[in-house]
């Protein structure tokens, strides 16, 4: 597979992340997004994180502006149709992804790989709403992506092994480290991850003990760089309750129900850093 151009489709949190890594890496990337203020706040959030690099001396001024030369911004889906590999990165909803992959399908060369980096989203379902399921993968990445180093590289029923080991090497590529997991609900990463949270936030509910306290046991005690609470905080407390519901329901086990005082939360609109009111108070 002789992949140079790689259409990016969201320029949220993880697209424009994703779009980084790959311009960086020497791809030309076609960005998507449905109106042009995401793409342009997608495009400066590239620039000034490129900047960074620059400004710690891990990329030259020239390296960035080449970099940023790479990207193209689009909201007419239709030019996506020329890309050799799609990674899909918008909003976590299996419609607005299966719509994404029924459209794509219709537009892109057959021997096109599409990637999802859905968090919890069956990949084998997404596969089976296109006529090439054995060209779509799970390329999960970890935020903040120009710096986490993990790629969850997830195998629907149906993807082909020739898929999975393109994927494992553009991953490579783009100086990340690929790890091989089947697709199941929440895949490896949340599927351990959540429910450590989510017993995080019973402990508080139940007065076990306080956020702080229950972040500076996991901080000083396990050596996590950061307690759960404050990572629920990070990631979305909506995002951690969403992630939830599909475990409990995918998995049909009780040990995965969220915690009454995460759903409480979600419904009074605090949902941690972003909007300013979590577990603590931004
Ligand atoms: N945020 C994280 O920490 C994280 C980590 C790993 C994976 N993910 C996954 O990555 C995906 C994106 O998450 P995010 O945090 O970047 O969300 P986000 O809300 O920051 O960005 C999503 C973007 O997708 C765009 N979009 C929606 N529908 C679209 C369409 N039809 N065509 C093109 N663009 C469309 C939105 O306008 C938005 O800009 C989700 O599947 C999420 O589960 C998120």
């Amino acid at each position: 597979m002789n992949i140079r151009t790689v259409g990016v489709v969201g320029a949220g949190t993880m697209g424009n992340g994703i779009a980084h890594v790959f311009a960086k890496s020497g791809y030309r990337v076609i960005l998507a997004d449905v109106e042009q203020r995401f793409l342009d706040r997608g495009l400066e959030t590239i620039r000034k994180n490129l900047e960074r690099e620059v400004a710690k001396a891990k990329l030259t001024g020239e390296q960035c502006e080449q970099a940023l030369d790479r990207i193209t911004g689009i909201v007419d889906r239709k030019l996506l149709a020329d890309c050799d590999f799609i990674v899909e990165a918008a909003s976590e909803r299996f419609a607005i992804k299966s719509e994404l992959f029924r459209d794509l399908d219709s537009r892109c060369r057959p021997a096109v790989i599409f990637s999802s980096n859905t968090s919890s989203i069956s990949i084998t379902k997404l596969a089976a709403v296109t006529k090439r399921p054995d060209k779509v993968i799970g390329m999960h990445f970890f935020n903040p992506v120009p710096v986490m180093k993990l790629v969850e590289v997830i195998r629907g029923l149906a993807t082909s092994n020739d898929t999975f080991t393109s994927v494992r090497t553009l991953a490579e590529k783009l100086d990340k480290t690929p790890v091989e997991v089947n697709d199941a609900p929440g895949f490896v990463s949340n599927r351990v991850l959540m429910p450590l949270l989510n017993e995080a936030m019973y402990a508080v509910m139940e007065g076990v003990a306080s956020p702080e306290a229950v972040d500076e046991v996991f901080k000083l005690g396990m050596a996590h760089p950061m307690g759960p609470l404050t990572l629920a905080d990070f990631i979305g407390l909506d995002v951690c309750l969403d992630i939830m519901r599909v475990m409990h329901s995918g998995l049909g086990d009780p040990k995965y129900r969220p915690c009454p005082l995460l759903i409480k939360m979600v419904d009074a609109g605090w949902l941690g850093r972003k909007s300013g009111r979590g577990f603590y108070q931004y």
